[in-house]
């Protein structure tokens, strides 16, 4: 069933007020004030509670129980502020990226001064779909006559369109250490900051576009894969003589209407367009309900100024959004354009596919009655930099609510966030549990192990409490945690996570539900010599709600789950697996 949303329920919202002031102190941008308006009696979520959708009928409940807690967000004590602020860029080195041959870093201008954004004051610019703009000529035409000038602008020029891209090497493959540290990278992947960094390369971007074709309300497209029209690779980008083609593509995807898949590892998955099609509707509506009531499992872990030993954790939003990345890129050598991050915005598409991945925070925000996601000081006031579109360095720290920066989504189905589904069948229940094979899972103990594609890691895992009441799941959502996550970074690394319910110690030959997975990205570092350099090995960690999926498979009751990680590619150790109860954010259960 597809669910059609009222207009005033996604794109960008005046609902939520945020009076964010910015001043100068000791030569920082700081952001306070930020207040929000109570999200039980703004329209936005009356047209939310009118949705009747699965993933709201909870959170219905919530917002006519009008509870207090939608804003308590529980930090831990802290010691220092330490939001991310940007880098001295006096001081970019080799960032040698192997898919790049060469380095990424741009001219350096002593002379230029930062200064603050001066928001823009346009209409508000309405995002379309890729696949609806293919018609408009007129669009298209001014589309591709603002890429086309910014190619041809000169080499070195901030605006130049290879200077554009190399900005996304620049933050991904460690061109730039952290203020006051010489070997702290500042990374915009694997973290809270994933999203609003993106968000920002994305608007200076369309602007600067704007600019070139002297159009202030242009704006780029976005690749609607969460719905079955737009899951084929946009036929904009196809053109082979259009100044938005790049040769550098895997041929079988972005021809002729194959349908991207949003678990793709570097094999094709052999189920049919309809299944697949299903798999990925599935896939994004267990990543909004499963994450719904705690943002980082959606947006990722907090990163602060000068952490080091962190274990990196992305959002499932993240994970999802690399699938695409993969399924672009070339399948051999380094993936390029878009399967390695030092190339990726090589390809006009990038900017396509990163349009969608912010409307999908734009609708989490939406569903959530757009409370602010993390009311921690240190991602509210992480500063980025950018050249605008005024051609200026810039220093903003302040991007939560797209209106401000004057541009929305154009209001399309939600196919996803209707009724569709993604359980599996009482048949294949009843199935796997006469079969015979029923094998015996130990814990995870404490020795890391080697994930081996051929043989899935099965571990049973105690729950902390079963039978958890409606309330208590209101404030702690139940996270599968995976530790200590190592992967080679200059190969790219994914596995999926199943649960299943044990039959005694025993499991079934069923892995069970889905629950999302584990992605990172190829982003070595050439060596000096100019061979590739073997890759640090970096930790990460993973989180996975829960409770939701066992309400869905009516597990709640059981002690104890089997967890099944199945290796996809790449090479993958982890260190240990739990299941945890973490303090939500929201009450939202779903
Ligand atoms: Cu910076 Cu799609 O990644």
């Amino acid at each position: 069933m597809s669910l059609l949303l009222n207009s005033s329920f996604t794109g960008a919202s005046s609902a939520c007020l945020l009076h964010r002031k910015t001043s100068r102190h000791r030569g920082r941008s700081h952001v306070h004030g930020v207040t929000c308006r109570q999200g039980g009696n703004d329209d936005r979520s009356n047209a939310a509670r009118q949705q009747r959708s699965p993933l709201l009928l909870d959170r219905r409940d919530m917002l006519l129980g009008g509870l207090g807690g939608l804003y308590g967000v529980t930090a831990g004590p802290k010691v220092l502020a330490a939001p991310i602020m940007p880098p001295d860029l006096s001081k970019c080195h080799d960032a040698k990226a192997p898919a790049l041959h060469d380095h990424c870093c741009p001219p350096y201008d002593p002379s230029e001064t930062i200064s603050e954004y001066g928001f823009p004051a346009t209409p508000l610019r309405v995002r379309r779909p890729a696949h609806l703009v293919k018609d408009d000529q007129e669009y298209l035409d001014k589309y591709k006559e603002a890429v086309r000038r910014m190619k041809n602008l000169p080499e070195d020029h901030p605006w130049n369109y290879y200077q554009q891209a190399n900005i996304h090497c620049q933050y991904c493959n460690d061109a730039y250490y952290q203020q006051n540290t010489d070997d702290v990278p500042v990374q915009v992947h694997f973290s809270w900051i994933f999203l609003p960094w993106h968000r920002y390369y994305l608007h200076f971007y369309e602007r600067i576009l704007g600019k070139l074709i002297d159009d202030d309300t242009f704006t780029i497209p976005f690749w609607n894969w969460d719905t079955k029209e737009g899951m084929t690779f946009p036929a904009i980008f196809q053109d082979a003589s259009s100044p938005l083609y790049d040769s550098k593509r895997d041929q079988r995807h972005v021809k002729d209407g194959a349908i991207l898949d949003l678990k793709y590892a570097y094999t094709d998955n052999p189920a049919s367009d309809s299944e697949i099609i299903r798999e990925n509707l599935c896939f994004i509506q267990k990543t909004f309900k499963y994450s719904l009531s705690l943002a980082e499992l959606f947006m990722g872990d907090p990163v602060r100024a000068g952490e080091k030993e962190i274990q990196e954790a992305n959002g499932q939003l993240e994970v999802i959004h690399n699938a695409a990345h993969m399924w672009v890129g070339e399948p051999d050598g380094y993936k390029e354009d878009m399967g390695d991050f030092s190339t990726a915005a090589r390809d006009s598409v990038f900017y396509c596919h990163h349009s969608n991945v912010d409307r999908m925070w734009d609708i989490y925000r939406n569903l959530r009655g757009n409370q602010v996601e993390f009311e921690d000081k240190d991602w509210l006031d992480s500063t980025f930099l950018f050249h605008d579109e005024n051609e200026q360095l810039v220093k903003i720290g302040d991007c939560l609510n797209p209106t401000k920066l004057r541009y929305t989504f154009e209001q399309v189905p939600l196919p996803w966030l209707g009724k569709i589904n993604c359980q599996k069948t009482a048949e294949t229940k009843s199935k796997a549990t006469t079969e015979l094979s029923l094998t015996r899972v130990g814990e995870f103990g404490t020795t890391p192990q080697a994930l081996d594609a051929s043989n899935p890691l099965r571990v049973i895992v105690a729950r902390p409490k079963k039978n958890r009441k409606k309330k208590e799941k209101q404030e702690k959502v139940e996270v599968i945690q995976i530790k200590d996550i190592k992967v080679t970074t200059n190969e790219t690394a994914r596995f999926d996570v199943y649960v299943a319910v044990p039959y005694g110690d025993l499991a079934g030959p069923d892995y069970g539900e889905f629950v999302g997975s584990f992605v990172r990205l190829a982003h070595g570092k050439k060596g000096s010599d100019g061979t590739q350099e073997q890759g640090a090995k970096k930790k990460g960690k993973l989180k996975l709600g829960i409770t939701a999926l066992l309400e869905d498979i009516d597990a709640e009751d059981a002690d104890k789950l089997v967890v099944t990680l199945v290796l996809r590619t790449g090479s993958v150790t982890v260190g240990g697996v739990s299941i945890k109860l973490l303090q939500t954010d929201t009450p939202a259960v779903i």
